[in-house]
């Protein structure tokens, strides 16, 4: 090793150390560029161990909301509401617009959206526009965490050369690199993010090393130190298996409907045999992370030519589960005597997901689109979503035919033979006590 090679190793170990001792004392500046589901639950509990956080979104209204302390997240999120109020008066987060605010900070999260476009390539703009901002005024000796979820390869291809090229340093030596994806849930984001196991990614196993000693002031679980590589290629294989998994069911499903079988208890009885665990079949498969993933972890292989064929055919088995609602729904009207262009339609649940008032991706836009291009008039309803509020049985009346897109609490409560229509289709397995005169078709039931 030369001179000045071992003079820039010394030099940059020192500076990890130095930082390494203000996380210790909590004394480390603290930022987080975007502040969606992922990063004001993430800025809320940094804050709330005790470091000072600098929140930035480009939403100006979405900050406004966080710095008067009220939660622009409308979903059931256990404690978040009531976590971001006592950071918020305890002055430890504050939230911002502007970039040049980050010019003291000396460790940013960022948690921007990345989703992919119709071709299943992956749209980095706010990941690209938030390093392009961040570049100039970034702190020399700053520690850059990317938590929101990458292809494999993204950190070195996309985030280090951006990051040097826009601030003029160098990576591991000028500043230090990380990728910590998230496994957090909607509705689950506060536990998830305390009790949920995290792979820490560093450019290097010293960077790795000090981002364990952060994130063991917020997470209650096994922190496990990686390469960026290694943590990029986690978290896609594991939503994508988990996407995998659920096109299964869902193929077992429409097995089932067409030799008259019962899918929930066929899964039922599977999932005896040691080592099994068959997922739920529904009405599709929804949100910001799970329909996008497998095409994260599987980019850069399909650019190379390398034959990928399980992850999209999973992804086609669950894209066609809304249309196969419509399908069930048609043929459940006929056989009521009600033509499909000439009826009315319930729509129960436009998030995507269960207590929440996420509507990324839902499986329900898809199927109230098919319905209006069928004719038919489509009635939405969600208790969670603004504008499609109401009272559930009151919004039935007048309807032909109700369908279940969403297993949200108040469904799973509801007196169904209070809704009044003749045909119901369920895509969640939650309509139970049916009047004898419905027409009734389930996802899987044959
Ligand atoms: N939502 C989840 O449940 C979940 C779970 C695990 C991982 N993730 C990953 O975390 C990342 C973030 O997801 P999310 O659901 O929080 O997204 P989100 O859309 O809720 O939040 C992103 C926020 O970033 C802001 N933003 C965009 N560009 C910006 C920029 N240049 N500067 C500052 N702010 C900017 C947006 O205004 C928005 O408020 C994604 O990569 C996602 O795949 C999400």
């Amino acid at each position: 090793m030369s001179e000045s090679t071992s003079r820039r190793v010394s030099e940059s170990k020192a500076t990890l150390d130095l930082l390494q001792s203000k996380i210790a004392d909590r004394s480390a500046k603290l930022a987080v560029i975007g502040l969606g589901y992922v990063g004001l639950p993430v800025a809320c509990l940094f804050a709330e161990a005790g470091f000072d956080v600098l929140g930035v979104d480009l939403q100006a209204e979405r900050v406004a909301r966080i710095n008067a302390g009220v939660s622009p997240i409308d979903g059931d999120e256990p404690g978040l509401a009531e976590l971001l109020a006592a950071v918020s008066d305890s002055d430890r987060l504050r939230a911002t617009t502007d970039y040049a605010e980050l010019a003291d900070r000396e460790i940013i999260l960022i948690c921007v959206e990345t989703p992919v476009d119709e071709w299943h390539v992956p749209r980095y703009v706010a990941l690209k526009s938030a390093l392009r901002s961040l570049g100039p005024v970034l702190k020399e000796g700053a520690l850059v965490i990317v938590e929101s979820t990458i292809a494999p390869g993204t950190m070195a291809r996309v985030v280090k050369p951006l990051l040097e090229e826009s601030s003029g340093q160098r990576a591991n030596a000028d500043f230090f690199l990380g990728h910590c994806p998230e496994r957090v849930m909607p509705g689950k984001l506060l536990a998830n993010l305390r009790g949920v196991s995290r792979v820490c990614g560093g450019e290097t196993p010293e960077t790795a090393a000090v981002m364990i000693a952060l994130y063991q002031h917020i997470v209650q679980a096994e922190l496990d130190a990686a390469d960026c590589v290694t943590a990029e290629l986690v978290k896609t294989a594991e939503n994508a298996y988990r996407d995998v998994n659920i096109a299964f069911a869902n193929e077992v499903a429409l097995i089932c409907e067409a030799v008259g079988g019962d899918v929930w208890r066929v899964r039922e009885l599977v999932n005896k045999s040691p080592g099994r665990n068959m997922l739920l079949p529904g009405a599709g498969v929804g949100g910001h992370c799970i329909p996008k993933d497998p095409w994260l972890l599987s980019y850069q292989a399909r650019e190379q030519g390398v034959p990928v064929r399980l992850i999209p055919a999973a992804r086609a088995v669950n894209e066609s589960m809304p249309l196969h609602m419509v399908e069930l729904l048609e043929d459940a009207l006929a056989e009521a005597g009600v033509a499909l262009a000439d009826a009315r339609v319930l729509a129960m649940g436009y998030a995507y997901l269960e207590n929440s008032d996420d509507m990324r991706h839902s499986p329900s836009a898809v199927v109230v689109a098919r319905l209006q291009e069928l004719g038919a008039e489509v009635v939405i309803h969600d208790p969670y979503v603004p504008g499609y509020q109401g009272d559930v049985v009151e919004m039935a009346q007048g309807c032909d035919a109700a369908v279940v897109m969403v297993a949200h609490g108040v469904y799973q409560e509801l007196d169904w033979a209070a809704l009044d229509v003749s045909v119901l289709v369920d895509g969640r397995h939650i309509a139970t006590h049916l009047p004898a005169a419905l027409m009734y078709r389930g996802v899987g039931q044959g």
